[in-house]
């Protein structure tokens, strides 16, 4: 082997045995577009539980002060702490039920801890725009995802528009409320998803929603969320039927 080609196989050898020691790899970026454009998948979440951390910023705007963090390929991601009056543990279970009913309206969202404290950590979306500048009106799949995780917290800050027009729902760690009450006729019928999420919705068995749910939010909670699940499946059958 000559000098150079031993020197580039050294190099690459090297670059590789210590992503796969140290859970580093080469920034590339194809990744970072691929993780860009399928910002809910696995591999992002995967990423997100494996990737060390590293302090940005103390977000400007909003009123927790979640922490913007780097993850080792480059990429960001939004830090919020589990505390009695942030409950971090809604962002993680609000992002598994958009994974489950295919909505891909939430980053991916899993719980980790950053400096010893524990915490939700959501991949942050790049280049995106508030409704206002996008002239974007709220997707009848966010109205409908609102109504199922019982989410209070719509306001425009919390509704991102990507440049290709895609929504995108943010911060629920007020959502998975136990409030008495139903939403009524005219919300309903203008929060009925996209056929195939209702559909989806249909199929989930309790099961896969108790395991996904209640290690976040306990059995309570879930039992509330699967009766809200039932009561919407039941008022929107019949509006579909009506029309
Ligand atoms: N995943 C994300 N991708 C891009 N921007 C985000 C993301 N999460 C939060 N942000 C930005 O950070 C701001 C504050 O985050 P948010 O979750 O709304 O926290 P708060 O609970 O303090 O309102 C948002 O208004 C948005 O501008
Ligand atoms: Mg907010």
């Amino acid at each position: 082997m000559s000098k150079t080609k031993f020197f580039f196989f050294f190099y690459f050898f090297s670059v590789y045995v210590t992503g796969a020691v140290f859970g580093f790899s080469p920034v590339n970026s194809s990744l970072l577009q691929c993780l860009r454009l399928h910002f809910s998948n696995p591999k992002t979440e995967h990423l997100l539980e494996s990737s060390s951390l590293k302090f940005i910023e103390i977000m400007p705007t909003g009123t927790s002060m979640p922490l913007k963090v780097q993850l080792e390929h480059g990429t960001f991601a939004i830090f919020k702490p589990l505390s009695s009056s942030f409950d971090s543990r809604h962002e993680v279970a609000a992002y598994r039920v958009d994974r489950l009913l295919e909505l891909g309206l939430v980053p991916a969202t899993v719980m980790k801890e950053f400096q010893g404290v524990k915490g939700s950590l959501q991949f942050f979306i790049e280049g995106t725009r508030d409704p206002y500048t996008a002239g974007a009106t709220i997707s009848q799949n966010m109205k409908f995802l609102d109504l199922l995780i019982a989410n209070t917290d719509r306001s425009a800050e919390n509704f991102l528009v990507l440049k290709d027009g895609r929504q995108l729902a943010i911060d629920h760690d007020l959502a998975f409320r136990t409030l008495d009450g139903t939403p009524g006729e005219w919300i309903i019928s203008k929060s009925i998803p996209d056929l195939k999420v209702f559909k989806r919705l249909k199929e989930v068995p309790d099961a896969l929603w108790h395991l996904e749910l209640d290690p976040l939010l306990g059995p309570t909670k879930v039992t509330k969320f699967l009766q809200r699940r039932d009561y919407l499946i039941r008022r929107m059958e019949t509006l579909l039927t009506e029309k």
